[in-house]
């Protein structure tokens, strides 16, 4: 039977506490990989520490992490740190990100802007930063970055997340270019509308959650495994020939279902 192994490989996922990260980092442990699991300050801490309890129970390996993504002194120490307690890094999931408030341009904050800039573009980049020396060291290395439907849809008032999907798009492509002959993959992981507390107002009322559905070839949201799994797929030796690109996993939402008719 051919399944997904990551026994032996140490994964760093960011922003594990909750939503898509703790669904990643559950999965990627039950695949066999021992997991830094990455949550931001304060509130978080609970979350981050039962997703380590589960995965504990589970009979895998964690410990959970505290940093700012956003603040490159406190993701090199982060890194620093996870490498100290595993011995090696083999797997960066980019996964923290925020939306930010739903401003068109003129009418917006920017500093809000700057803060999605800083938390969606430059946390990966600062942790891809950090990572890659460690993933020479060890001969191998994935590092797979989360984006969006939105680093390919534009997104009335959430330019700053958009600008900086795509942003992480174009990342990855150059940093897959920079570090292939090194044995390191870049991959990127585009969820649809996927049910988690980032879009929880939407699918939480019905007419919202009719609009969302229909903007979906399959009809329905995703659920965060869904995502978990390919995630799993591409940091395992099963996509050994994959780098630089990007993955959509989103029932459908890029084949633009609303021109099934008309047009
Ligand atoms: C956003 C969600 C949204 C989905 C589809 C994601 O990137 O975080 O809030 O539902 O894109 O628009």
């Amino acid at each position: 039977m051919l399944a997904i192994d990551l026994k032996g490989r140490v994964a760093l996922v960011t922003g594990a506490s909750g939503g898509l990260g703790r669904a990643i980092a559950t999965t990627l442990a039950a695949s066999g990989a021992r997991v830094a699991a990455h949550y931001r300050n304060g509130d978080d801490e609970k979350d981050a520490a039962q997703v380590v309890d589960l995965i504990r129970k589970q009979g895998g390996e964690a410990e959970a992490f505290a940093a700012d993504v956003a603040d490159a002194n406190a993701v090199a120490q982060l890194v620093e740190a996870v490498g100290g307690r595993f011995g090696a890094l083999d797997v960066l999931v980019n996964n923290a990100g925020i939306d930010g408030p739903r401003q068109p341009v003129g009418a917006d904050e920017p500093e809000a802007w700057k803060k999605v800039l800083a938390v969606d573009l430059l946390g990966p980049y600062y942790c891809a930063r950090s990572v890659i020396p460690l993933m020479e060291k060890g001969k191998r290395g994935v590092i797979i970055n989360i984006t969006s439907v939105h680093e390919f849809i534009p997104w009335e008032g959430y330019s700053a997340y958009t600008s900086a999907k795509a942003g992480l798009s174009m990342l990855t492509k150059t940093l897959a270019q920079e570090t292939a002959d090194k044995g390191i993959r870049v991959v990127a992981v585009a969820p649809g509308a996927i049910q988690t507390p980032i879009n929880a107002s939407v699918w939480s009322h019905p007419d919202s959650l009719r609009d969302l559905d229909q903007k979906i070839a399959m009809g329905r949201l995703g659920q965060p495994e869904e995502v978990a799994r390919v995630v799993a797929f591409l940091a395992s030796d099963l996509a050994s020939y994959i780098t630089g690109t990007t993955l959509a996993v989103d029932g459908g939402m890029l084949i633009y279902p609303d021109f099934r008719q008309g047009g």
